[in-house]
């Protein structure tokens, strides 16, 4: 059995032959915030990310580009994918790739058991095959071509030609599923979230559930079906199961007794694998279902969903180059509420970046470490008797913490930040109506100059340790200029609004811009 703290949170993992670009960094990133907020709170906390590694696609790029498939997936995922985590300040604790001897062999393991408690059978098939998805498409996904694609019948998704295959197949007996998938989304309600890809996924599954084709013998790059050497599994049995061999499934019972099971953030275009086929393969196997799954929008560009395939791609680093990683997921984070699909512009993010780091937070802790070092030696001066003011403050860090606890519990870093930002906004009005310069300017005032900037000083330490999940680069530089003793990744956020933790006298120093103007793109 798992324990109550374990928190194990997983991305998808992606398919190395595309290049990275920002909409799967906006997965990565979220996941990485959820992650250190729990790791943060004291929970038992386990980030996965990585690469699927088989399947049509890739065999194809090698081949295009004249390299053997693993050679070419070695080179793109040390070349492209793992510097992404790097670029956008990733703490994951695990990278799994799907050509690893710890995934392919549990994944033989599974498929056989599932294939020896009766749920796959040998059958022909004939079908429409989107090689971009690595998926089998119904008449309902399909398009008439234009272009140079008239008369030919292509992915809704791609806008390329799907392709005819037929094949002699394994099947999954997924239509023996769908009572018992209606039951799960019955009796937990928030195991498929936000409400709009949970009934999406309800009314999918009532329309009734056809089995699934789970191998391929047309190619060989893949997992080996081990009771017929001419097949390889399907690319997404395979990949689903990364969740599962990545934390111990067949090897380490006792690592995944720990970890399992697991929350799956993944983009709706992927949602019906994770929470419909995904759960049925481990009823089928009679392992535990995921904890949840967490269906994101999609990042638009230009009002279409951005991809490299689209030409719409746009890589993390043309973004962290000239803002920063922190700033990079303070904008996807903040901008987009999570679940619904949000629109990518240039303009916006500088728009923000100066609006809300630079001039809101990055201007907040500039000026009050500057006062404090001005008018009290850099020495963290004592709270006086609270005014109003004071305990308005206060109050507003207690809720804004308790407020974006209750967020994360829910999956939602935008509404996280927006609690948080309260703190900001708020102590930014302080220093405004209780001007510490015109105070300092007057001896009798000095105690209420003290008070005042303790009360700044304390709230940048709430937002430090608040923040320090979405930008983990300024809120260290803020907590060492701020002199605290003990590490910034030892404060339990859940404690972060408890007021009065600064303690007076600790000495502060110099801190340079969080958030430096920065030369705009062209
Ligand atoms: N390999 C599969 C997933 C297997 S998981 C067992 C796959 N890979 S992918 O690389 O094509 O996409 C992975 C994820 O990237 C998507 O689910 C989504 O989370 C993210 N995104 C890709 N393009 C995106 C946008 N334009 N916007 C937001 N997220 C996007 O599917």
């Amino acid at each position: 059995m798992s324990t109550a703290s374990s928190f194990y949170i997983t991305t998808p993992i992606y398919y190395p032959s595309d290049v990275p670009h920002i909409g799967h960094g906006y997965t990565t990133v979220a996941v990485d915030a959820l992650a250190r907020w729990h790791r943060q709170a004291g929970d038992d906390t386990w980030m996965l990310t990585g690469t699927d590694e088989h399947g049509q696609k890739m065999m194809r790029a090698a081949a295009a580009n004249g390299a053997t498939p693993q050679e070419w997936v070695d080179k793109l995922v040390t070349e492209s994918w793992f510097p992404v985590l790097e670029t956008l300040d990733v703490a994951n604790d695990d990278f799994i790739r799907t050509t690893q001897p710890r995934h392919e062999e549990r994944v033989k393991e599974f498929v056989q058991a599932i294939y020896d408690r009766g749920y796959i059978y040998a059958g022909e098939f004939e079908a429409l095959y989107c090689v971009g998805c690595e998926e089998f498409k119904t008449e309902a996904e399909v398009l008439p071509g234009t272009g140079e694609f008239e008369g030919l019948k292509v992915c809704a998704i791609h806008s390329k030609p799907l392709e005819l295959l037929q094949e002699k197949n394994y099947f999954f007996k997924l239509s023996e599923f769908q009572d018992r998938l209606l039951e799960l989304y019955r009796s937990v309600p928030d195991f498929v979230r936000p409400d709009s890809a949970r009934n999406e996924v309800i009314s999918f599954v009532k329309n009734g559930l056809k089995d699934l084709s789970i191998s391929r013998s047309t190619f060989d790059w893949g997992i080996t079906v081990p009771w017929d050497e001419s097949h390889v599994i399907y690319v997404w049995v395979d990949a689903l199961l990364n969740y599962a061999t990545a934390v111990g499934f067949g090897t380490d019972e006792e690592q995944f007794a720990r970890r399992w099971p697991a929350y799956h953030v993944v983009g709706k275009d992927i949602l019906r694998f994770h929470a419909v086929i995904w759960p049925a393969m481990l009823m089928a196997a009679g392992v535990e279902v995921p904890r949840g799954v967490f269906a994101h929008g999609w990042l638009l560009v230009g009002g279409e969903k951005m991809s490299k395939s689209k030409l719409t791609g746009i890589a993390p680093t043309e973004i962290t180059d000239v803002f920063g990683s922190d700033a990079y997921r303070f904008y996807f984070l903040s901008a987009i509420a999570f679940g619904q699909d949000g629109s990518f512009s240039w303009e916006d993010l500088s728009a923000r970046y100066q609006a809300e780091l630079a001039n809101g937070f990055g201007n907040l802790a500039s000026r009050t470490t500057a006062m404090i070092s001005r008018y009290f030696d850099g020495v963290v001066p004592e709270q006086g008797e609270p005014t109003e003011a004071d305990i308005h403050i206060q109050r507003v860090v207690a809720r804004a913490a308790g407020d974006a606890d209750a967020a994360m519990e829910r999956f939602r870093p935008d509404e996280a930040i927006d609690a948080i930002w309260t703190i900001v906004d708020a102590l930014n009005g302080y220093i405004t109506e209780n001007e510490p310069w015109a105070l300092a300017k007057d001896d009798a005032q000095r105690a209420r100059l003290g008070t005042v900037l303790y009360t700044a000083a304390e709230g940048l330490r709430a937002l430090a340790v608040l923040l320090s999940p979405f930008m983990p680069q300024a809120t260290a530089k803020l907590w060492d200029a701020l002199g605290i003793d003990g590490a910034l990744d030892a404060q339990p956020i859940r404690d972060a609004g408890m007021w009065g933790q600064l303690p007076a006298g600790t000495t502060v120093g110099a801190l340079a811009p969080l958030f430096p103007r920065v030369e705009q793109p062209a």
